[in-house]
């Protein structure tokens, strides 16, 4: 499985908490675009794509939210609820996010611009994609 949750370092003291991202060093790639998700209801899911070359970093900086992850052979779910958490998506990984908190905030990094050509929005595709 092409992902992995990294615990991010925390400096905190009386004031409260700080944590900080720096591309090829604490995640592993070079951050080209930001991104975040808020405003989210439960029962609307998201994702549902794979990326066939972006690397990606999510965290959920408030609220929660649910990753199936798959790489066409195992499924596995990753509770995504701490902003000192990060999650590191790699390549050819059909995400799906589900079981939404009202108002969660992901914010996302990412290895590449935006780019609809490069997304697979379509499960038989991903598949068939990775059989190549
Ligand atoms: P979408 O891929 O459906 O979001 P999610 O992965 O959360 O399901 O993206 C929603 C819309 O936003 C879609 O019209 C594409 C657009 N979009 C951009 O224009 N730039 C971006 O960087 C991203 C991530 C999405």
């Amino acid at each position: 499985m092409n992902y992995k949750l990294i615990n991010m370092k925390v400096f905190g003291d009386e004031r409260g908490k700080l944590i900080s991202i720096e591309g090829n060093r604490t995640i592993p790639f070079d951050i080209k675009r930001v991104y975040w998700i808020f405003d989210t209801v439960p029962n609307q899911d998201r994702g549902k794509h794979a990326h066939k070359n972006m690397e990606q970093i999510i965290v959920a900086m408030d609220g929660s939210c649910d990753f199936i992850l798959d790489d066409g052979k195992t499924r596995e779910k990753v509770v995504l609820n701490r902003p000192d958490i990060a999650l590191y998506i790699g390549k050819n990984m059909w995400r799906e996010m589900k079981n939404f908190s009202y108002g969660c905030k992901l914010m996302v990094l990412a290895s590449d611009y935006y780019d609809e050509s490069e997304y697979i929005r379509n499960y038989d595709d991903f598949i068939k994609e990775l059989n190549k």
